[in-house]
C-alpha cells in the first residue's frame, strides 16, 4: 500500500468585471476578429481596485472547502503558484492562511508562471506522499492584469485575472493507475529560454515588478512541442494509453496549442476543457479555474482520469494525472 494525495473538492473565483475584445479595441489598435482567430479568446475578468491576489486566492479556498465539506482548520499546508503576490514578501499564503483563521501548518508560495499551478500540486502530493501534511489548499491566483502594459496590444489581449484551487486530503493505495488520486506529476524547466517571457526587471533588478515581455511566436513554438512530450511522459509513467483519458485539462493559453495537444492525443474536443474564450490566460490559475467549471457542470466526475499539461516562462512546463 502507498499514499496517495486524492482531490476532496474545488472552487474558483473570478472578478465581477469582464472586458471583451470590443472593448480592448477601444484602448489599442486591435479588433475581436484577429484575437479570436490567433487566440480564441473572446472576453477576460479584471480584477476591480480592491480585488487583490490573496482576496481572490481566498475565495477560491473557500469554495473548494465547501466542496470539500470540510472545515479550514484542519488544513495543514497551504500552497499558491502566484507570480503576481500582494506583496514582493511575505507569501501570499501566509496572508490566505491567516484570513482562514490557521494557526499551524505551513503555507508558502511557487513562482513558475504559467506552469505554476502544475508545479504547486507537485509539491503538495510529495509533502502528503512523504507524510509532512495530511490536508493541502493547493491555489492557483492571479492579478496578472496589474503586469501589463495596456499600450501593447501584442501582450495585453492575452491575459486575464482570476483564482482556483483544489483540496487535497490523503488515501492508502494499491500503488498502480486504479488508484484514486494523484497519479504522478512531471515537471521540467530550460532556463536558457529566460528571455523569452519574462518581466522587464523586477525587485532584484530595477526594483519595480516591471511589464510582461514575449517571443510570442517562439513561446507558440516550444508550447506544442514540450506539451506533446511531457504528456506522453505521464502517459508512460502510469502505463496508459490516450483512450484512457477521459478529460484533457490544459493551461489556457491559445485555443490552437490546446488544440495541437489535443490532436496529438487524438481526444474530441468535447473532452478537452476550454475555458480561454471567456478567462483568457490567468497563468497559474487557468487550470483550478477550468477543472472548478468542468466538476460544477458535472463533466468531471469522480473515478475519471484526468491529464493537466502547461507550460510558462522560464521555460517551465509539467503534467499531473490524476484518477478524480
Ligand atoms: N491585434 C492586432 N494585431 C496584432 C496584435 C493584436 N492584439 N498583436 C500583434 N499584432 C500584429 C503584429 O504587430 C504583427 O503585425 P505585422 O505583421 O504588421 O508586424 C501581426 O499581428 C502578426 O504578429 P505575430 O506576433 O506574428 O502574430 P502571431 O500569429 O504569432 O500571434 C500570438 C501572436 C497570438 C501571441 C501567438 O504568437 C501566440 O499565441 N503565441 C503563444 C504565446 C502565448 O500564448 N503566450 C501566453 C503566455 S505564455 C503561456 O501561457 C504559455
Amino acid at each position: 500500500m502507498i499514499r496517495r494525495s486524492v482531490v476532496l473538492g474545488c472552487g474558483g473565483y473570478l472578478p465581477k468585471k469582464i472586458v471583451t475584445n470590443d472593448d480592448l479595441a477601444k484602448l489599442v489598435e486591435t479588433s475581436d476578429e484577429w484575437i479570436v482567430k490567433r487566440t480564441g479568446i473572446k472576453a477576460r475578468h479584471i480584477a476591480g481596485p480592491d480585488e487583490t491576489t490573496s482576496e481572490m486566492a481566498l475565495a477560491a479556498a473557500r469554495a473548494a472547502l465547501a466542496d470539500a465539506k470540510i472545515e479550514a482548520k484542519t488544513v495543514d499546508l497551504i500552497v499558491i503558484a502566484t507570480t503576481t503576490p500582494d506583496n514582493t514578501f511575505p507569501a501570499t499564503a501566509a496572508k490566505v492562511q491567516a484570513k482562514l483563521g490557521l494557526e499551524r501548518g505551513f503555507a508558502f508560495d511557487v513562482q513558475a508562471v504559467c506552469s505554476g499551478f502544475v508545479y504547486a500540486l507537485a509539491v503538495a502530493d510529495n509533502f502528503i506522499r512523504l507524510g509532512q501534511a495530511r490536508t493541502a489548499l493547493v491555489i492557483g491566483a492571479e492579478t496578472f492584469s496589474r503586469l501589463l502594459d495596456w499600450n501593447d496590444r501584442v501582450t495585453c489581449v492575452l491575459f486575464g485575472d482570476g483564482a482556483g484551487a483544489l483540496v487535497l486530503g490523503v488515501e492508502e493505495g494499491r500503488g498502480d493507475k486504479s488508484d484514486r488520486g494523484i497519479l504522478s506529476t512531471h515537471l521540467h524547466s530550460d532556463g536558457r529560454y529566460y528571455d523569452m517571457l519574462r518581466t522587464e526587471g523586477g525587485p532584484g533588478t530595477t526594483g519595480a515588478s516591471g511589464h510582461v515581455q514575449m517571443e510570442g511566436k517562439e513561446v507558440f513554438r516550444h508550447a506544442v512541442v514540450r506539451l506533446a512530450e511531457v504528456v506522453d511522459e505521464a502517459l508512460a509513467a502510469n502505463d496508459m494509453k490516450p483512450e484512457e483519458i477521459d478529460w484533457l485539462v490544459p493551461h489556457q493559453a491559445n485555443q490552437r496549442i490546446i488544440d495541437g495537444t489535443a490532436k496529438k492525443l487524438n481526444m474530441a474536443s468535447e473532452r478537452v476543457v476550454t475555458t480561454i474564450a471567456e478567462h483568457a490566460n490567468t497563468s497559474a490559475a487557468s487550470i483550478p479555474l477550468a477543472l472548478a467549471v468542468a466538476v460544477k457542470d458535472g463533466r468531471i466526475k469522480r473515478g475519471q482520469i484526468v491529464l493537466l499539461d502547461a507550460m510558462g516562462g522560464g521555460f517551465t512546463w509539467g503534467a499531473a494525472l490524476i484518477r478524480w
